[in-house]
C-alpha cells in the first residue's frame, strides 16, 4: 500500500475536479464584513461569478489546479446565480482572434527572466474590429509592439489580469510583447518556477498567463518555436517541446537552444526545462519503423532509479499501437522528473514533466504501489499525446474529454499489464472512497467538466455498450474527425454513436447530472413460467441548481447463477413489450448488458429452470450505488461462486458493510460487539483457497474503509466506526492467527525483487496478513514484525513491517521509526513515506506528533509532496482528523492559512478535509465551522481556498 492518504499522494489515477463560480469581490466583501460582524452572512455577498475556477483535484493522486477564465455578462450574473453550469456552457464564445505562430524567447536569469513573444494574430472574422484581450498575471510588461511599432501607454489597457488592445489592425498582424518574470519567487508552482535549482513549467490549466500575455484558453492552437538562453554551467540542459533545431554558445558563459514543435497546440501544453540534468536514453521503434529517441532526465544521482520508468514508457508506446493503432508522432520524447510539483505529472507535448515520485524507483526505495503508479502515470501522460494533445478540449468544461478518456486508457493499460480484476477493484474502491463522498457533498459536480475518475467510468460505459471492436471504431472515427482540433464531449459521443450506428438514448446526461445515481433492484422467480424478473427503480438525488434529475441510461451487466454456482445460459429477455433473444449463432450467453433508461422498468428472463442467484452490475458496469434485495446467504453464495471476480469481491464488501454498520449501531448503544462466525468462516476459506489469485485474496480480505462506512451513516461517527473496524480486525486476527502466520511464512520473498503480477500478489497477501496479526497484543507478533523489518530486501516488505510495528505506541515503535529515518534520510521520497506513516496513525492525540514533525529538519511546507505526506496523511486518520475536541480541525485550519500564502493549489486540497463538515454531530459541526470561518476571514485568501471554504460553509 502506498503512503499518504490517497487523496494527497500525487499520481494520476483518480483525478477529480470541479468548477465553481466566484467573484473576486465577493471574497473581499466577505472578508471586510467579517471584520464588522462575525455573524455576517457571506451568502448575501456571494455575488455572481465573474470567473470560474476550475479545479482538477488529483487523488491517489492528483492535484489541483485552479483556473480563471471568461467573464460572464452582467445580466447572466444576476439571473442565473443558481445555475452556474448552464451559464458557462451556454456562454462559451469563440475567440475573436486566433494565433497562428508563436515565437518565444526566454532569457533565464538569477534575478529575473525576460520573456519575449512574437505572435502572428488573425481575426476569426475578416474585417471585424473587436478588442483583443490577453490574459496575464504577475507579469511586468516591458514593451508591446504591433506590426513592429511600439505601443505607448494609452494604446492599450492593462489591469491586474488582462492586457487589452482596443482596436488592433484589421487582418493578420504581428504582436510582440516583452515581459519580466521572477521564477525564483514563484512558490505557487504554476507558470515558470524553480525546483531544486532547475527551471521548469506547469501551464495547465492557466499557468501560461504567468509567463506572458496570451489568450490563455485551449481553443487557441498555434505552432510554437522556443528559444532559450541561460548560463551554460548552471543550466547545461535546455529543453522545450518538439525538435531541437539549433544550439550553440553565447558570450559571457551563456548558451542557447532553439526548439520547434511542428504540431499546433494550446498553450497549456507548452513546457520549458533548464538545469543540471542527465538522461537515461533509449530507443523505441514504432510499428511503421520510425526510431524515436526516449530520454528521461533527472539529476545525475537519480538516473539509476529511472529504469522502471523507461520500461513503462516503452510498454505504453507499444500498447497504444497494439490496442488503439496509435503511433508516436515525433522523433523525440522527453520526460523530466522534478521534486517540487503540485500534481502527479503533466503531458506537455513531447516534454512530459513529472513529480519525481512518479518516475524514480528502485526495489529498495519504492513499494509495489509506487511501481504500479509509475507504470500507470507514465502510460497516462504518454496516452495524452493523442487523447488531449492531438485532439484537445475546446474549453475547460470539456476536461473529462481528455482526462476521463485518458484515465480510462491508463486503467486499461495497467489491467493488460497486470490483473484486470484486481485493477478494477482498486479503481472502483477509489471511486467509492473519494468520488462518491464528494458527489454527496457541497462540491458535487457532474462529469463535465471536472471529474476524472467518473469521466473514465463514462468512457468505460461506451465500451461496455459497444464492445471492444465497436469502441475502437468510435475511437478511430473520433481521431479521423477531430485530429488537430479543440473539441467537446458531444463530439466524442457523436463519434462513438456514428461509428456504430448506435442508439444511445439519454446517455449524454452522464456529462451533466451531478451526484451518484441510486439503482434499486427487486427480483422474483416464477416456477410455473420459468421466468425470472428484475425490476429496476432509479433515482438521482437533487443538487443545488439541478433540483429535478432525469433518469439516466445505465448499462447493467448481469449473469444468473444456478444452485451449483454455475452461470446459467441466458436465451432471451422480455422488455418494453418485446422479446429479445440473447446470444448469436446458437452460442449461449452468460452475461448480458441490460439498458436501464427509465425511472422504473422491468426485464424478464425466459427459460430459467430454477430460482437463480443474480450477479448484478458485473465488473461494475456503471458508476452507481446499487441496492438489491439479495439476502446475506445470496451474498455468501456469490462470494463463493460468482464467475465474475469483481462481483465476488463486491459480495464480500456488501456483507462487510452491512456487518460494520450493524456493529456501529451496537457500539453506539453500548452493546457488546460480537463478530458473526460466518464472516470469519468466509475469510478462512478465502485464505485457504489456492485457486484464487493472491492479490485478489488480499483485496477480498480488506475491510471497507472508515470513510466508506461513515458515508453510509445518517450522522457520521468516526469514533464508533474506528472502534468497530479495529474490533473486527483484531477479532479476525485472533481467530485466524494460525492462517495468517502460515500466509506470512509461505509468501516470504526469496530471490530478487521482480515487478510482475505474480510477485506483487504474493507480497500483497503476505503484507495484509502481517497487518492483521499486528493488531494483536502478542509478543511473538512484535518479534515477527521486527524480524521481517530487519530482513526485508525490498521497500514493499520493509515498509509493511514498519507499518505493522508502528500500530502500537511505545519504545519499540519509536526505536524502529528512528532506525528507518536513519537508514533513509538521504532519500526524500522514502522520508515522505516515513512522514505519512506517522501522520496517518490512529494513535489517540496523534495531532501533537504531526505538529512536532512540522519542525523536523526534513520537512518543508513549500514542497507539495511533503505537505501531502504529513498534512494530507493526517486527514487519512478520520479518528484524529475529526477528533471530538477539535484539535484536528484547529491544526488543519492553521495549516490551510499558512499554506495558502505559499501555494494556493496545495492549500485548497487541504481545505477539502472540511467540506463534509455537516455530516458530523453538532459538536464537530461547530468546531469545523469555526475553522472554516477563521479561514474565510484570513487576509489575502486565495480564490482557490475561498471557493472551497465558502461553498462548504454555504452547503
Ligand atoms: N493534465 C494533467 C494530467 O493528466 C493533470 O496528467
Ligand atoms: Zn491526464
Amino acid at each position: 500500500m502506498g503512503v499518504g492518504h490517497p487523496c494527497f499522494v500525487p499520481s494520476k489515477r483518480q483525478a477529480t475536479g470541479r468548477v465553481s463560480f466566484l467573484q473576486t469581490s465577493a471574497k473581499h466583501s466577505y472578508q471586510k464584513k467579517c471584520l464588522l460582524s462575525s455573524k455576517v452572512s457571506y451568502q448575501k455577498n456571494y455575488r455572481f461569478p465573474y470567473r470560474f475556477l476550475l479545479r482538477t483535484k488529483q487523488t491517489s493522486g492528483r492535484l489541483v489546479c485552479s483556473v480563471a477564465t471568461e467573464s460572464v455578462p452582467k445580466e447572466a450574473q444576476e439571473s442565473k446565480m443558481d445555475q452556474p453550469k448552464e451559464i458557462f456552457l451556454k456562454d462559451y464564445k469563440m475567440p475573436n482572434y486566433y494565433f497562428d505562430t508563436v515565437d518565444l524567447k526566454f532569457s533565464l536569469g538569477e534575478e529575473k527572466t525576460i520573456v519575449s513573444s512574437k505572435i502572428t494574430v488573425f481575426p476569426r472574422v475578416e474585417g471585424s474590429s473587436s478588442p483583443l484581450v490577453l490574459d496575464g498575471q504577475d507579469l511586468k510588461l516591458v514593451s508591446i509592439k504591433v506590426n513592429g511599432i511600439e505601443l505607448k501607454e494609452g494604446d492599450y489597457h492593462l489591469d491586474s489580469r488582462h492586457l487589452t488592445l482596443q482596436s488592433p489592425p484589421n487582418g493578420t498582424f504581428t504582436l510582440e510583447i516583452v515581459t519580466e518574470i521572477y521564477p525564483q519567487k514563484n512558490t505557487s508552482l504554476e507558470g515558470i518556477y524553480k525546483s531544486s535549482g532547475n527551471f521548469c513549467t506547469q501551464c495547465e490549466a492557466e499557468g501560461f498567463r504567468k509567463i506572458t500575455f496570451y489568450q490563455d484558453r485551449p481553443d487557441i492552437m498555434a505552432k510554437y518555436k522556443c528559444y532559450i538562453e541561460a548560463d551554460k554551467s548552471l543550466y547545461p540542459v535546455l529543453l522545450s517541446n518538439g525538435n531541437l533545431i539549433e544550439k550553440g554558445n553565447l558570450e559571457g558563459g551563456r548558451h542557447y537552444a532553439l526548439w520547434e514543435d511542428p504540431f499546433k497546440k494550446p498553450c497549456y501544453l507548452f513546457a520549458l526545462v533548464a538545469g543540471q540534468l542527465e538522461s537515461r536514453d533509449d530507443i523505441f521503434v514504432t510499428r511503421s519503423g520510425r526510431k524515436v529517441s526516449l530520454r528521461i532526465w533527472t539529476p545525475a544521482q537519480d538516473l539509476p532509479k529511472t529504469a522502471h520508468a523507461m520500461y513503462s514508457l516503452k510498454a505504453a508506446m507499444k500498447w497504444d499501437e497494439d490496442v488503439f493503432g496509435l503511433e508516436y508522432d515525433l522523433d523525440l520524447f522527453n520526460i523530466v522528473a522534478v521534486p517540487d510539483f503540485n500534481m502527479g505529472a503533466m503531458e506537455n507535448k513531447s516534454l512530459n514533466i513529472f513529480n519525481s515520485k512518479l518516475v524514480l524507483a528502485s526495489p529498495e526505495t519504492a513499494s509495489d504501489a509506487d511501481y504500479a503508479a509509475i507504470l500507470g502515470v507514465i502510460g497516462h501522460e504518454y496516452f495524452h499525446n493523442w487523447t488531449g494533445n492531438r485532439v484537445t478540449c475546446r474549453d475547460w468544461f470539456q476536461l473529462s474529454l481528455k482526462e476521463g478518456l485518458t484515465v480510462f486508457r491508463d486503467q486499461e493499460f495497467s489491467s493488460d499489464m497486470g490483473s484486470r480484476t484486481v485493477k478494477r477493484i482498486a479503481d472502483v474502491s477509489k471511486l467509492r472512497n473519494y468520488q462518491f463522498p464528494q458527489d454527496a457533498g457541497p462540491m458535487a459536480h457532474p462529469v463535465r467538466p471536472h471529474s476524472y475518475i467518473k469521466g473514465a467510468e463514462v468512457v468505460r460505459m461506451y465500451k461496455t455498450l459497444l464492445g471492444s471492436q465497436g469502441f475502437r471504431k468510435g475511437m478511430d472515427l473520433y481521431f479521423k474527425r477531430h485530429d488537430g482540433r479543440a473539441v467537446t464531449c458531444e463530439d466524442f459521443f457523436a463519434a462513438m454513436r456514428d461509428a456504430n450506428d448506435a442508439e444511445f438514448a439519454n446517455f449524454l446526461l452522464w456529462y451533466s447530472q451531478a451526484r451518484t445515481p441510486r439503482l434499486e433492484v427487486t427480483s422474483s422467480y416464477s416456477a410455473e413460467t420459468h421466468t425470472y424478473s428484475l425490476k429496476f427503480g432509479q433515482e438521482v438525488p437533487s443538487t443545488p441548481g439541478q433540483p429535478v434529475k432525469e433518469p439516466m441510461f445505465i448499462p447493467v451487466a448481469i449473469g444468473l447463477l444456478d444452485s451449483s454456482g454455475k452461470d446459467m445460459p441466458l436465451s432471451s429477455v422480455y422488455h418494453n413489450g418485446k422479446l429479445q433473444s440473447l446470444g448469436s449463432n446458437n452460442q449461449p450467453v452468460y452475461t448480458t448488458v441490460l439498458r436501464v433508461t427509465k425511472k422504473e422498468e422491468e426485464f424478464v428472463f425466459s427459460d430459467i429452470s430454477e430460482r437463480p442467484i443474480p450477479s448484478i452490475l458485473r465488473g461494475y458496469s456503471a458508476p452507481i450505488r446499487l441496492e438489491s434485495d439479495l439476502s446475506n446467504s445470496d451474498l455468501f453464495f456469490l462470494l463463493a461462486n460468482d464467475s465474475d471476480e469483481f462481483n465476488r469481491w463486491e459480495a464480500g464488501q456488501v456483507l462487510a458493510r452491512k456487518l460494520m454498520l450493524s456493529l456501529v449501531a451496537d457500539f453506539q448503544q453500548n452493546k457488546p460487539l460480537v463478530l458473526n462466525p460466518k464472516f470469519v468462516h468466509g475469510f478462512r476459506s478465502m485464505l485457504g483457497d489456492s485457486s484464487l489469485d493472491k492479490e485478489f485474496i488480499a483485496k477480498a480480505i480488506t475491510l471497507p474503509g472508515e470513510g466508506e462506512i461513515m458515508d453510509m451513516m445518517e450522522v457520521a461517527d468516526p469514533d464508533a466506526v474506528h472502534a468497530v473496524r479495529t474490533f473486527i480486525r483484531k477479532q479476525l486476527a485472533s481467530e485466524l492467527k494460525a492462517e495468517f502466520l502460515t500466509t506470512v511464512e509461505n509468501n516470504r520473498s526469496t530471490g530478487e525483487y521482480v515487478f510482475n503480477h505474480h510477485n506483487m500478489a504474493r507480497r500483497a497477501l503476505k503484507n495484509i496478513a502481517l497487518a492483521y496479526l499486528a493488531s494483536l497484543e502478542d509478543a511473538d507478533i512484535v518479534e515477527l514484525a521486527l524480524r521481517e523489518y530487519k530482513t526485508a530486501t525490498n521497500m514493499t516488505e520493509q515498509f509493511a513491517a514498519l507499518a505493522a510495528i508502528v500500530q502500537k505506541p511505545g519504545k519499540i515503535r519509536d526505536e524502529v521509526l528512528d532506525d528507518f529515518y536513519g537508514k533513509w534520510q538521504h532519500d526524500y521520497l522514502v522520508v515522505n513515506k516515513w512522514f505519512a506513516l506517522q501522520a496517518m496513525s490512529d494513535i489517540p492525540g496523534n495531532v501533537e506528533c504531526v505538529r512536532r514533525l512540522l519542525d523536523h529538519p526534513a520537512f518543508d511546507l513549500r514542497n507539495p509532496n511533503k505537505v501531502y505526506s504529513l498534512i494530507g496523511g493526517f486527514c487519512g486518520s478520520p479518528v484524529n482528523c475529526h477528533a471530538k475536541d477539535g484539535s484536528g480541525y484547529k491544526f488543519l485550519g492553521e495549516m490551510v492559512v499558512q499554506l495558502d500564502k505559499i501555494n494556493p493549489q496545495v492549500a485548497s486540497r487541504m481545505v477539502s478535509a472540511f467540506s463534509r463538515w455537516r455530516r458530523f454531530d453538532e459538536t464537530r459541526q461547530n468546531l469545523a465551522k469555526a475553522q472554516l470561518e477563521m479561514i474565510m476571514s484570513a487576509n489575502g485568501l486565495s480564490e482557490n481556498v475561498f471557493e472551497i471554504a465558502s461553498k462548504s460553509l454555504a452547503a
